[in-house]
């Protein structure tokens, strides 16, 4: 989705803003542009496209000027076009702005500003920020940026992260967040504005999230939030500890796969600290709930998107299995909306990589509103979910910038593993030996990780055999079941392939009519309590002479008398932390396939890494 980076100081912005704009290129867009001030003018240059595009334009132009914004546009209201793209600007072009989310009541607010005279010359929602902020200096009678901009806000309904510029008040930039992120970057004599942390990461890693409400005034010297009521509000400033490295492809040819490689560092880094086996323990007290608490809970709700929501089924079955707590599962978007039975003795665990998807933190809000306990699995410190629960269990899994979410997940499954683990031994229901052979189980992950990233080539050599293939169904069960969602949403997200999950059990109950010789059926095979049952679905697809692809592990002896098209072995684990190996290699899998395709793998169309409209 959109983007917005913007720089005051002293150096020259220009390659600022197009740096910042091509670490936001994996949020997903269709055009871009940047202003500038010079010399008492602001240059303005947009296109439609790719920033390549952006930079063909403004390369060999000398624009000196420190102060500027810049934006990557996703289209909401009007097609991806030159005119549409931001940033926009007042009827004389003195002010610019550029804008994240929806302005829902624009259409009355330009209906009512035409009829004052102003002249639009977009059909975004955006440009109506522009005007109403030229009329706000106009009828205030002020040159003063921050007042107009605090006065046309409270004009705007919906959702919106700004940041704007007036000749009349050069070296400043405002911003306002109401319902989409924005943060702040704190230099020497510099400060930048984003949407989103890897846009300035080069630059600074002292960071300012700015609340819901928050307006602010940068210039090189100094930054001032205000609320509302224009009050001044004192901010944290947070230290992210990501490499700006972790940014980068570092000779990987897309992100994704960078990201899949680096699981066995991300699922260390995740437990590292939180894990001990001399004694068997788990530190989660960050999460900061009482032992006392943790005895009240009566009911445990995960909450999520997309992958996010299948870390979540996972952790409903690991609750419930070693905790022994009832636990349920929600899509976070549904959660908001259905009135959900939660009181005080619930805990609700939103899971979100971005910490900023809009429907987890309205199905937060709406589980606070009614008593209920929260805390969040996240990966990106000081988001805005992570700012509305009393705890958070941080993946550490630095910036996760391919589209398609995969280290995020592996180590969302570690987090919910350790949850279970820890809630169960402060309610005293594990064994410390069964405690201490889960920790074990763990600490070998990080190794059997690399042994299937090694093996990569098999996996190659199979979606040679099968990217033409129009439809593909995954089977799993119990724990693999989330997997199996999992395996076919990425298969369906970067391939554009029609793929299907389901619990292997349903298979008769409706997808099994789909099955012919033209229908590759990953079935997760690996050793379970389920195994059997399994083995029994890979028989049923097999007598309609349907392609099998297992994974299974070595030396499966049933698998392979049965017979089947392709097996991908993976190491031998506990059932439950089958799903992270299972889960590399359907990624691999996912990959392959989308990359002989030659599909656009870190920028899947229609995507948008955030989610952060409804
Ligand atoms: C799939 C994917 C999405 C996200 C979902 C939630 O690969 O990336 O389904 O998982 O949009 O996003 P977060 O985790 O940021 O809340």
């Amino acid at each position: 989705m959109c983007g917005i980076v913007g720089y005051t100081g002293k150096k020259e912005v220009k390659d600022i803003l197009l740096n910042g704009l091509k670490k936001l290129e994996y949020r997903g867009y269709d055009s871009a542009g940047v202003a500038i001030e010079v010399n008492g003018m602001l240059v303005l240059r947009r296109c439609e496209g790719k920033i390549a595009n952006l930079e063909k334009i403004i390369h060999n132009e000398s624009i000196i000027g420190t102060t500027g914004i810049g934006h990557t546009r996703w289209a909401t209201h009007g097609r991806p076009s030159e005119e549409n793209a931001h940033p926009h600007t007042d009827c004389k072009g003195r002010i610019v702005v550029v804008h994240n989310g929806i302005i829902e009541n624009y259409i009355s607010l330009k209906k009512r500003l035409e009829k004052e005279g102003h002249r639009f010359r977009s059909e975004t929602d955006t440009e109506v920020i522009a005007h109403l902020i030229e009329k706000c200096m106009s009828k205030a009678k002020t040159k003063d940026l921050l007042r107009a901009v605090h006065l046309a806000v409270g004009y705007l309904k919906g959702s919106f992260a700004i940041a704007c510029i007036s000749l009349d008040d050069p070296d400043t930039i405002v911003a306002a967040r109401q319902f989409s992120p924005l943060i702040i970057g704190i230099g020497k004599e510099e400060h930048f504005v984003a949407s989103d942390i890897p846009a300035i990461l080069e630059h600074t890693r002292n960071i300012i999230s700015m609340n819901d409400g928050q307006i602010a005034k940068l210039t090189p010297k100094k930054v001032d939030i205000y609320d509302l009521q224009m009050k001044k509000v004192s901010a944290q400033v947070m230290n992210i500890p990501w490499d700006p490295v972790t940014a980068e492809k570092s000779g990987y040819r897309h992100f994704m796969l960078k990201e899949i490689f680096e699981q066995p560092r991300t699922i260390e880094e995740t437990f590292r600290g939180r894990i001990s086996l001399d004694p068997a323990k788990i530190f989660l007290e960050t999460m900061d709930i009482s032992t006392e608490d943790i005895k009240n809970i009566q009911g445990i709700v995960f909450i999520g998107c997309g992958t996010a929501y299948h870390a979540g089924i996972i952790g409903k079955y690991i609750v419930e299995n070693e905790a022994k707590i009832p636990a349920d599962v929600d899509v976070a978007s549904e959660f908001r909306y259905r009135d959900p039975l939660v009181n005080k003795n619930t805990l609700v665990v939103a899971i979100s990589q971005s910490g900023e998807t809009a429907d987890t933190i309205q199905a937060v809000r709406e589980a606070r509103k009614k008593g209920a306990k929260a805390i969040a699995i996240c990966n990106v410190i000081g988001s805005s979910i992570t700012r509305e629960v009393t705890g958070v269990i941080y993946t550490r899994t630095g910036p996760e910038i391919g589209v398609a979410s995969t280290k995020a997940f592996t180590a969302q499954i570690v987090a919910v593993y350790m949850l279970a683990l820890y809630l169960g031994t402060k309610k005293g229901v594990i064994k410390q030996q069964h405690l201490s052979d889960m920790i074990n189980d763990l600490l070998c992950i990080p190794k059997q990780i690399e042994t299937i990233l090694k093996k990569e080539s098999l996996i190659k050599v199979a979606a040679h055999k099968y990217f033409t293939k129009k439809d593909f169904l995954y089977l799993g069960r119990h724990y693999n079941y989330p997997i199996a969602l999992e395996g076919a949403l990425k298969l369906k997200e970067i391939s554009y392939i029609h793929a299907e999950g389901y619990p292997a059990g349903e298979m008769k109950h409706g997808p099994i009519a789909l099955i012919d010789q033209n229908m590759p059926v990953v079935v997760i095979t690996t050793k379970s309590s389920v195994y059997e049952k399994i083995l029994s679905n890979i028989e049923e697809i097999k007598a309609r002479s349907g392609l099998v692809i297992a994974i299974a592990n070595k030396g499966d002896k049933k698998l392979e008398k049965i017979g089947v098209d392709d097996i991908f072995y993976v190491p031998k684990t506990s059932e439950v932390l089958s799903t992270i190996l299972n889960t590399v290699t359907l990624q691999l899998f996912a990959y392959h396939v989308a990359e002989l395709l030659g599909c656009d793998i870190d920028q899947p169309r229609n995507l948008a890494k955030s989610v952060v409209v409804e």
